[in-house]
């Protein structure tokens, strides 16, 4: 199956889509993960992309949806779990033409729905391992032993440059502008299932896995 997890930022898209990754053997395609690797590369391209997120901004439809392509063409197994993507309707409409193309198809959009005041909070605390990606957060879900990923043991611990009150109120105000009108859109395709976000995080994964179950 190929889903998109749908949700404002510190939804829980990652922290989710990682669940399923090790759960299920699904294959995560995060257009941020993608673009915060690219701004490493130290390319021109990779600067003005680092910039454009810092200030919590969109990224250009023609990018993301390259990145995108590169990444389900080189793998035509499937299972893809869609994070961060698509952000725009030109975007949604690009995904299903990518998909009809590979003779693939979109089986669920779960809309993680929350309450933003509880965003400020979850993004303001949240942490990343930067070996293994792995998500945490300073009150919700620390890692068992001070600075130490639970995961893969590095010590390596990355906070974004744009997980700021100030670049998130951007970042809330792109996906009111450009990415919430997907909800109606993937409702009216009737692909569209909403689980509580704010629920405790194995509760969120047994709503998602009870939509995914179901088809
Ligand atoms: P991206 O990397 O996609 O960020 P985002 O959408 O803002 O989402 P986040 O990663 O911040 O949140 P999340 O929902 O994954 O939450 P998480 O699981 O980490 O995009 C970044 C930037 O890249 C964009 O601003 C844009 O510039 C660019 N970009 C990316 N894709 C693009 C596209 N398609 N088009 C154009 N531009 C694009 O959880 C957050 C925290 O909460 C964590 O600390 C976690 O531990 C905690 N938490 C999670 N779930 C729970 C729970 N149930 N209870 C308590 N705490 C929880
Ligand atoms: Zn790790």
């Amino acid at each position: 199956v190929n889903i998109i997890l749908l949700g404002p930022p510190g939804a829980g898209k990652g922290t989710q889509a990682k669940r399923l990754v090790d759960g299920r053997g699904m294959v995560q395609l995060s257009t941020g993960d993608m673009l915060r690797e690219a701004k490493t590369s130290g390319t021109e391209m990779g600067n003005r992309v680092a910039e454009v997120m810092a200030k919590g901004q969109l990224v250009t439809d023609e990018i993301v949806i390259g990145l995108i392509e590169e990444k389900i063409t080189g793998h035509a197994g499937g299972g893809f779990i869609f994070d961060g993507f698509p952000r725009t309707l030109p975007q949604a409409d690009a995904l299903g033409a990518l998909l009809a193309r590979t003779g693939q198809t979109l089986d669920a959009v779960i809309e993680m729905r929350v309450d933003d005041t509880a965003l400020v909070s979850r993004i303001t605390g949240r942490y990343t391992c930067g070996s293994c990606g792995a998500v945490y957060h300073d009150a919700t879900k620390p890692t068992a032993k001070a600075g130490v990923c639970d995961v893969c043991g590095s010590t390596e611990m990355v906070r974004r440059a744009d997980d700021n009150e100030d670049a998130l109120k951007q970042r809330l105000m792109e996906y009111y502008k450009k990415t919430s009108p997907l909800i109606g859109y993937y409702y009216a395709k009737g692909k569209l299932s909403s689980v509580d976000g704010l629920a405790e995080m194995d509760a969120v994964g047994a709503a998602i896995a009870s939509v995914l179950d179901k088809r």
